[in-house]
């Protein structure tokens, strides 16, 4: 068998952001698997310094709704991490990019601030999705085991791929971590990073429709022989 056919590179090439999923429940032996699996991620030392907080079903609903009355009310954003920086260059471009192709599959134009704003409002519905997983660093951890739980969430990620599960990396939903904390019982010192909504991808959403490119090597690599 050729690299090109593993099922590893198959849940790469597969994995995309789903943001709109079906009702129906991952069985949770299912997941269970996939969060054993994901365990196998390297980290600085081994110490493994990613938590996991998940709901599903009708935990899942109660923080969807409490997530979303904070958005709507305009409840002041205080993420525990700091929020994107202002990009510029070719990065800003990919960023405009990215927004454009989700903006553009859902039908919303630029002006259309309603629409936008019910847009990014999605993300506090979970997209719908019957489950959601927030990945947790201890507060004051560097940038350095930031990356440890980033190599996690990936593994994580490519797992629903390879499993048929469609997933979506919201750091949106981390920015009100108070409430993320209070219904999880969590410590001030647990950080909330990101969320992850999960499920099974519902194809007659428009959203799904979006698709990102990526930049050629040569942007990125520098190789000297
Ligand atoms: C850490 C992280 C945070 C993200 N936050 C959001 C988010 O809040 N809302 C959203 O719709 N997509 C979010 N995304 C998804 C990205 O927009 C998406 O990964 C990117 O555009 C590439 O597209 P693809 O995932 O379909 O390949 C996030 C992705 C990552 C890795």
């Amino acid at each position: 068998m050729s690299a090109q056919n593993t099922p590893l590179v198959q849940a790469i090439q597969q994995r995309r952001s789903v943001r709109g999923f079906t009702q129906e429940p991952v069985p949770s032996e299912i997941i269970n698997e996939i969060l054993t699996l994901a365990q196998q991620s390297p980290s600085n030392c081994n110490v493994q310094p990613w938590k996991v907080l998940m709901a599903s079903g009708e935990s899942c609903n109660e923080l969807r709704n409490t997530l979303k009355q904070a958005f709507v009310s305009g409840t002041p954003m205080n993420p525990d991490f700091s929020a994107l920086p202002k990009f510029e260059g070719a990065m800003r471009d990919r960023q405009m990019d990215c927004a454009f192709a989700l903006y553009g599959a859902m039908g919303i134009e630029r002006s259309d601030k309603p629409g936008r704003l019910q847009a990014t409002a999605r993300n506090y519905e979970f997209f719908d999705a019957p489950h959601v997983l927030f990945i947790t660093m201890q507060r004051d951890f560097s940038p350095s085991i930031a990356v440890d739980v980033g190599m996690y969430a990936q593994t994580l990620m490519l797992l629903m791929s390879a499993y048929g599960i469609g997933s979506c990396a919201q750091a949106s939903t981390a920015y009100y971590p108070d409430i993320v904390r209070d219904f999880f019982n969590e410590p001030q010192e647990s950080g909330i990073l990101f969320g992850i909504s999960f499920g099974y991808e519902d194809k007659t959403v428009a959203a799904n429709k979006a698709s990102t490119q990526r930049a050629d090597i040569s942007e990125v690599v520098k190789i000297k022989s």
